[in-house]
């Protein structure tokens, strides 16, 4: 597969040379993205008349000024005179916003921006108080990037936030081409464009931009597209129209195309009129009308291996990126319980290392596996890890298999076996000890500090599978007991075996 695409690749860079050489063009950028076609090589997949740029700036914008969602962080952004907070108010809408729906998002910003109204009071929080806030909303390094980059900003750069694109990028972690150019357009006023997964979808349907969008030079031909659209005039509204366009008109299955302000400019729009065009005159015995489309050894293209399709119609745009395999991972889950001093249910979490994937989050007590844990050896390794995690010496009995649940993180499905431990009494809050993957810290909480700790979407679920399996079975003990003679002896002893705390913690006596 490679081998064909890299040959594909080696005849079309090739061709184009040949092209190039033949027309004799300077501009290395043009000689990229040109077409052999003589008609429109030079501009099928750019905008180069200033007559049109203005026009499609005016009717998105128009269209923008009718239809955009009315989003706290654009309030902010327009009412905000300090410039500072003005960035700020936009740095956390922009990184929330990153692989996450503007409808999930809105909530989680209004309560950050009310906790931390200004850099300065997000860079004396704590990153345990960031994961909190940011638990649920996933991709957790995103939370601890924004944090670092609020310390740096106070400590290294007096309070003051850089104010172009290319000084942002480099001076905040976290802060790439995207980021950078958000906040440079809607905060500052910089005429620089941004590409997202919304733009690329829209440029790529005007444009006719077939290649895979993930390679570099599809790339740079976008980002080139966003910058020679952007409107100096309003390139903050501009790029925010682009991208609402994306997410309300322009999607990636459904598109409605008939509501959008600029299908006169769109070259899918328009090769779909010219294809149901073709086909009425076919069917009135008249030869198809020219559709004006590359040759295929254009680099934007669709490619001679997957050829525009008239059923997919704009969504021929963009091409999918070959997606890289998931990798699949199984963990094995506890969930601990106990009874506090008040009688109140309290579960076991344990503290993730405060590096790599989820740092610092809490979780349910685990272990994790690249390959599967045979069924048979899935409860001594359970206990065993349990056994570590809280001192002990021994493995623990009582364990519970409850179900699976299955999460997917940005790159690996994640499939976790879920057991449950009851425990019959209250013992020590606190356990510190060496685990097997290192020091775990470890802590009971009640369900109300489950549902404010800094703990994952992953952990969540297994918690409402947990308490969904418990109110099942408290269910089926009613029934039961309604079903019983009045001295109740017929009950049958719960298998879910009960274990005295003060095993879960000291080894057991021979
Ligand atoms: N996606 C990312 N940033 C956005 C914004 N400012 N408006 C709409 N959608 C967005």
């Amino acid at each position: 597969m490679n081998k064909v695409r890299t040959a594909s690749r080696i005849r079309k860079a090739a061709a184009r040379k040949e092209n190039s050489q033949k027309h004799g063009e300077e501009n290395p950028m043009l000689q990229d993205m040109s077409c052999p076609r003589s008609d429109h090589r030079s501009s099928f997949h750019l905008f180069t008349d200033a007559l049109e740029i203005a026009s499609f700036r005016r009717n998105l914008l128009s269209w923008y000024e009718l239809h955009k969602r009315n989003l706290p962080w654009r309030k902010q952004a327009s009412s905000e005179s300090n410039l500072n907070k003005r960035a700020y108010a936009v740095w956390v809408s922009e990184v929330m916003l990153q692989q996450t729906q503007v409808a999930t998002v809105i909530d989680y910003y209004n309560r950050w921006m009310k906790k931390w109204p200004t850099l300065e009071a997000l860079a004396k929080a704590s990153l345990e108080e960031v994961n909190q806030m940011w638990s649920g909303l996933g991709y957790y390094a995103r939370g601890k990037r924004l944090h670092q980059g609020a310390q740096q900003v106070v400590s290294q750069l007096n309070g003051e936030m850089p104010q172009t694109a290319a000084e942002l990028q480099k001076l905040l972690p976290g802060v790439g081409r995207y980021t950078a150019g958000a906040i440079a357009s809607i905060a500052y006023g910089q005429a620089t464009g941004v590409v997202d997964g919304n733009v690329i979808r829209v440029l790529c349907r005007v444009r006719c931009i077939g290649e895979d969008p993930s390679s570099p030079a599809v790339m740079a031909a976008l980002w080139s597209l966003a910058d020679s659209l952007v409107d100096p005039a309003r390139p903050g509204d501009f790029n925010q129209a682009l991208m609402e366009l994306g997410a309300l008109l322009c999607t990636p299955k459904t598109p409605l195309c008939a509501e959008c302000p600029v299908k006169s400019h769109c070259r899918a729009y328009k090769w779909v009129q010219k294809d149901l065009d073709s086909a009425f005159q076919r069917l009135k015995g008249k030869g198809a009308s020219d559709i004006e489309e590359c040759a295929g050894t254009c680099p934007l293209c669709l490619p001679p291996s997957s050829p525009w399709s008239s059923k997919l119609g704009v969504t021929n745009f963009p091409r999918k990126s070959l997606k890289k395999q998931p990798r699949l991972v199984q963990s094995l889950t506890c969930v601990p319980e106990r009874r506090s001093i008040c009688g109140e249910p309290e579960y076991l979490l344990t503290q993730r290392p405060s590096s790599g994937l989820l740092a610092g989050m809490w979780e349910f007590p685990g272990i994790v596996s690249d390959t599967e844990i045979p069924k048979k050896d899935q409860e001594r390794a359970l206990s065993e890890h349990l056994a570590a995690v809280t001192g002990g010496t021994e493995g623990l009995r009582g364990l519970c298999y409850i179900g699976e649940v299955l999460h997917m993180f940005s790159h690996i499905h994640q499939t976790y076996l879920v057991y449950s431990l009851s425990l019959d009494e209250a013992d020590g809050t606190t356990v510190v000890r060496e685990g097997v993957r290192g020091v775990h810290t470890a802590r009971w909480v009640t369900k109300a500090e489950f549902q404010k700790a800094a703990v994952s979407t992953a952990m969540k679920k297994i918690f409402k599978m947990y308490e969904n399996r418990n109110a099942g079975k408290q269910e089926k003990n009613k029934i039961r007991k309604r079903k019983q003679s009045p001295e109740g002896d017929s009950i049958k002893p719960d298998t879910h075996r009960q274990l005295s705390l003060k095993r879960f913690f000291k080894p057991a006596t021979k």
